[in-house]
């Protein structure tokens, strides 16, 4: 535990973006041309307001001309899949036969796993994310190295052993009462750890490679500890009907979460491309929230998830990258593909609405709206300070460049609770405040 600079605030200028909470639940943008943003030495955001000379006794850090935002969020990618981006070996359940298997079963390996993880988040941290919300395999040493990669990164993160009993390679296989037992471990290990910034998740993979006993003693560790669950749903009609081949008890899709008791209220289903109106109105009255992953659902050709249906019954949408379907760990690409998909519905999403949709918008659907999201008093430091070029000076101006022209803007630097995350010098320990 530290606390930096003697325990005073630490104050950075700069140009200023950020989501406001609006009153009517949805969320403005403010610009500020000269902003201070004052941090105290808990990592909390004391103030943001436009700049006075002499108004803040103690040091600054003049980032000008950077533009100070809040932190990407990214509810949604896969560690083991770091080094298979770009694999296009078909559609998805091929895809995860070809590409996906082969590789996660390589995290056996501990050494390969500790490797991998540093190249996990030296990814996120140089794309300007600093909260993941993140898949393991379902090695439960491969897990122990991601929080351990997190940790030392200073991220923020929110990660899950995968969880598999049936139709996956014996490699991948973990029988229920060992796989849940390791997943208890888990989470005595690491949730809560680094002062909060690292939680435990509960992380069925889908619905057709879990028995529904493995999903009924999921739900269970989830309800007894409070956990974030995390699964996809409705990704692909191979896989839908794949699901309802294996639990013909079931309804459809979402009634297999449902019926086991892991449809919750903290219960985050990646895609929801394939749902009916039924199932969407089952996800809302749960107050679930979807994970939206345009940039996979393109690559995979899984399909385009309607965002109309989600708004229509008030589903909270988080982004995810989905990495390694999804090609770019930069949350601005799946900003843009959000985008391309909601054009080919006929609708024409605005950059600010996208850039809402990666900061606060993904808070609030996971859960951490009133702490991480937007650069307000109160919240967590988390931000980042963007280059942009000299001719984009506009709000609207950086915000497009932001979503459709990511090469133009450079993150500069990352700060995690205050503490800065990107760059670090190599080998520095973790800061982390208590
Ligand atoms: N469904 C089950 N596993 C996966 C995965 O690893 N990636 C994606 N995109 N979908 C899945
Ligand atoms: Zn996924």
């Amino acid at each position: 535990m530290s606390v930096r600079n003697g325990g005073l605030p630490r104050a950075y200028r700069g140009r200023l973006l950020t989501p406001l909470a609006a009153p009517d639940g949805g969320a403005q943008v403010r610009f500020l041309e000269d902003a201070l943003l004052v941090v105290g030495a808990d990592g909390l955001i004391v103030q943001v307001a436009p700049f006075a000379p002499g108004a803040f006794r103690g040091p600054v850090l003049d980032l000008r001309p950077a533009v100070l935002m809040p932190g990407f969020i990214d509810a949604h990618l896969h560690f083991p899949q770091t080094r298979i981006i770009g694999s296009a070996s078909g559609a998805l359940l091929d895809w995860l036969d070809r590409s996906v298997f082969p590789e996660e079963a390589r995290f056996r390996d501990e050494g390969y796993a500790a490797l991998v993880a540093g190249e996990f988040t030296d990814r996120l941290l140089a794309s300007g994310t600093t909260t993941c919300v993140v898949y393991s395999s379902s090695c439960a040493g491969a897990t122990d190295q991601l929080f351990r990669a997190l940790l030392r990164a200073g991220l923020r993160g929110i990660a899950g052993l995968t969880l598999m009993d049936q139709n996956c390679p014996e490699a991948l296989c973990v029988p229920r009462d060992e796989a849940i037992a390791a997943a208890r471990d888990l989470v005595q290990r690491w949730h809560g750890e680094g002062g909060g910034l690292l939680e435990f998740a509960i992380t069925p993979r889908f619905a057709p490679t879990c028995s529904r006993p493995l999903l009924e003693a999921a739900a269970r560790l989830a309800r007894d500890h409070d956990l974030l669950v995390q699964t996809h749903v409705a990704e692909s009609p191979a896989e839908c009907e794949a699901t309802l081949r294996e639990h013909p008890w079931a309804r459809d899709y979402v009634d297999v979460y449902d019926r086991v008791g892991l449809l919750t209220g903290r219960t985050l289903l990646a895609h929801a491309i394939h749902l009916s109106p039924r199932e969407w109105d089952r996800v809302a009255e749960a107050r679930s929230s979807v994970v939206h992953c345009p940039d996979s659902n393109f690559f995979l050709g899984s399909g385009r998830m309607r965002l109309g249906d989600a708004r229509a019954r008030a589903v909270p949408v988080a982004l995810g990258s989905d990495v390694g379907a999804g090609r770019s760990f930069d949350m601005r690409r799946s900003m843009s593909s959000a985008f391309d998909n909601a054009l080919c519905l006929g609708d024409r999403l605005t950059p600010s609405a996208l850039f809402v949709m990666a900061t606060q918008g993904t808070a609030d659907a996971i859960g951490l709206g009133r702490v991480i999201g937007s650069l307000e008093a109160g919240k967590e430091a988390d931000f980042l300070a963007v280059r942009f070029p000299d001719h984009v000076l506009s709000d609207s101006d950086l915000l497009n460049h932001l979503a459709f022209a990511p090469e133009t803007a450079a993150i500069k630097r990352s700060f995690v609770r205050g503490n800065p995350v990107h760059p670090r010098p190599p080998g520095a320990p973790p800061l982390i405040h208590p």
